[in-house]
């Protein structure tokens, strides 16, 4: 069984145990209900650190009202069992108090602007400044050498590039490839949501990418692919929030220019919301 930690000072313990002995520490963040793309990154974070710590917390300040902070899966068993496989040596599993001593509307609260206030940051607001405050914190707990994230939330991922970097938290950040279903449905907590008939829509998600992806290198202008793809998408029975191909950065390029890029798409099926891109360059 994996070892699991609920309370700050165990943590600490611990930690302070391994940092004796001269180890380097890993973290992976998670809400937990947890799939192969975390096992991914918790074997991503082993090859760069002796001990991994993963983190399962469904952390309310990141849930905007009326998203689905309530009914997220919780599915404590099964994920202890799938660190463990993955080569996990520490659950640290906070309780609400442990994440958010004061309570959570006393948090002290980090907003990251520019590359969070778009996309998600413009259809989500509030839910970077709750990733940044949970991210800050875990951060601080684990004190980790490096910390592991998916590129399948890339704008997160920025964001919390320029966190790391504003805050100068000495922590490598470590980017995971996407994991995909043999459709190409990326892996989410949130696609056991869909019924049949939705779920078998989802993949049009990474075909509307991947015809991002193509029109772009065809040398289509940016506005008029995005539009074709929010298209599509509807067709398919999605309702858009957005389908854009940015600068790594995530600002809009112009036409004609060259570097690497990024198309991202976010839609919903009834109630549920579901996000994915696709990095390539032009050349
Ligand atoms: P969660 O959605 O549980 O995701 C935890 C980590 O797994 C994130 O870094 C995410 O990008 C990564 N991930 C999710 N699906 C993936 C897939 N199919 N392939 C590869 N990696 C994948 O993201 C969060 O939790 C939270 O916002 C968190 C960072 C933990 C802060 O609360």
């Amino acid at each position: 069984m994996i070892e699991t930690v609920a309370e700050l000072a165990g943590l600490r313990r611990r930690i302070a145990g391994w940092r004796r002995e001269g180890l380097r520490i890993g973290l992976v963040p998670t809400m937990g209900n947890l799939h192969e793309g975390h096992q991914s990154l918790v074997r991503l974070a082993s090859r760069h650190a002796d001990r991994v710590v993963a983190s399962v917390f469904v952390n309310p300040t990141q849930f905007g009202p009326g998203e689905d902070f309530e009914r997220y899966p919780r599915t404590p068993a099964a994920d202890a069992e799938r660190l463990e496989r993955a080569g996990c040596d520490l659950l640290w599993q906070p309780a609400i108090e442990a994440m958010y001593p004061l309570g959570t509307e006393a948090a002290v609260r980090i907003r990251v602007p520019g590359v969070a206030a778009v996309l998600e940051g413009a259809h989500r607001p509030g839910h970077f400044d709750g990733v940044c405050t949970v991210v800050a914190r875990l951060f601080n707990q684990v004190q980790p050498d490096v910390a592991a994230f998916g590129r399948k939330d890339y704008q997160q991922l920025a964001v919390i590039r320029h966190l790391a970097a504003d805050l100068a938290f000495p922590v490598d950040l470590l980017a995971g490839q996407t994991v995909r279903e043999a459709d190409g449905l990326a892996m989410s907590s949130r696609n056991q949501y869909l019924a049949p008939a939705q779920r078998s829509v989802a993949p049009e998600l990474y075909r509307t990418l991947q015809a991002m992806r193509d029109a772009s290198l065809a040398g289509e202008p940016r506005a008029a692919l995005e539009s074709a793809a929010r298209r599509r998408l509807e067709a398919a029975g999605f309702a858009v929030d957005y389908a854009a191909v940015r600068t790594p950065g995530l600002a809009e390029p112009a036409d004609g220019t060259a570097g690497a890029r990024v198309a991202l798409v976010a839609a919903r099926l009834g109630a549920t919301r579901l996000i994915d891109n696709l990095e390539f360059a032009l050349a």
